[in-house]
C-alpha cells in the first residue's frame, strides 16, 4: 500500500499456491532451504543486499502483538469461550493470543497444538527450558516446522497452559473431516486444533466444552486434482 518493495524469505518447498499468492501481492520471492539456518541466512544477506528492515516472522513483537487480537476478535464475538486451541510453530500466533486472552479472562485456557514429529514446543515445556528440534522435522503441517524462539518462548512457558501433540495420521484425519463436513479449504497446519480436540489425551485431561480452534491457513496445492490441470 505504501510502495516499499518487500523481499519474502519462503523455503523452496512451499505450497506453490502461496508463493503465487506473494507474488500476486506484489512482493518478491527469494527462496531458501527448508531450515531455520538457512532461512536466517538467505533473509541475513537480503537485508544486506537491499538495506531492508527484517521484519521476523514469529519473533518480531509488533507481529506477536498483532495476532493477539485473534483472542480479542474471539472474546468478543464468543463470550463463553473456555478454551482456545492454537496450532504451534514459531510461536507467535500462541504468544500473541496467549498475551491478548490471560490479560483480559485469565480463566479461558490457552491450548497449542503441535505435530509430533516437529515437537519442540511440547519439549520446552516438559523441560522447563527452550528446546529446539534436533534435526528439521518431517510433516505434512507444514506451516509448523519451525521451532519456537527466545521472545516467544518466557511468553508460551508462561501463559499457555498446556500442549497437546498427534500424529500425522490425526492430523490428516482431521484436515479431511474439515473438508468434508465443514466444506472449509483448511491446510493440514490449521487440521491441528481438530486432531488435539479429537485425540484420547485432550479428552481425558481437559474438562472444557466450550473450545475455539483456530483454523489458521488454506494454503492447499490443488494441482493434484486431476480435472484441475486443464
Ligand atoms: C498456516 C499456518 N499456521 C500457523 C502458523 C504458525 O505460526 P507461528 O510460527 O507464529 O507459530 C504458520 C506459520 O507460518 C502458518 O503458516
Amino acid at each position: 500500500m505504501t510502495g516499499i518493495p518487500a523481499h519474502v524469505v519462503v523455503p523452496c518447498t512451499a505450497a506453490s499456491c502461496k508463493k503465487a499468492a506473494i507474488c500476486g501481492y506484489g512482493a518478491q520471492i527469494v527462496e531458501c532451504d527448508p531450515t531455520d539456518e538457512s532461512r536466517a541466512e538467505v533473509a541475513a544477506k537480503t537485508v544486506q543486499e537491499t538495506g531492508g528492515v527484517l521484519v521476523h516472522p514469529n519473533q518480531n513483537v509488533a507481529v506477536i502483538a498483532g495476532q493477539g487480537t485473534i483472542g480479542l476478535e474471539v472474546l468478543n464475538q464468543v463470550p463463553g469461550v473456555e478454551a482456545l486451541v492454537i496450532p504451534v510453530g514459531g510461536g507467535g500466533m500462541l504468544a500473541g493470543i496467549a498475551v491478548a486472552v490471560k490479560a483480559i479472562k485469565p480463566d479461558v485456557r490457552i491450548y497449542a497444538a503441535e505435530p509430533l514429529n516437529a515437537d519442540d514446543c511440547y519439549r520446552s515445556k516438559m523441560n522447563g527450558i527452550l528446546t529446539s528440534n534436533p534435526q528439521p522435522p518431517i510433516t505434512i503441517a507444514d506451516g509448523v516446522k519451525t521451532n519456537i524462539g527466545h521472545n516467544t518462548w518466557p511468553i508460551i512457558r508462561d501463559l499457555v497452559d498446556d500442549v497437546f501433540v498427534v500424529t500425522e495420521e490425526e492430523i490428516k484425519r482431521a484436515t479431511r473431516l474439515v473438508w468434508e463436513r465443514m466444506k472449509l479449504l483448511i491446510e493440514p497446519t490449521a487440521g491441528l486444533g481438530l486432531a488435539v480436540v479429537l485425540s484420547r489425551r485432550f479428552q481425558e485431561t481437559t474438562d472444557v466444552q466450550n473450545i475455539c480452534l483456530v483454523l489458521c491457513g488454506g494454503n492447499v496445492d490443488l494441482g493434484t486434482l486431476d480435472w484441475l490441470k486443464d
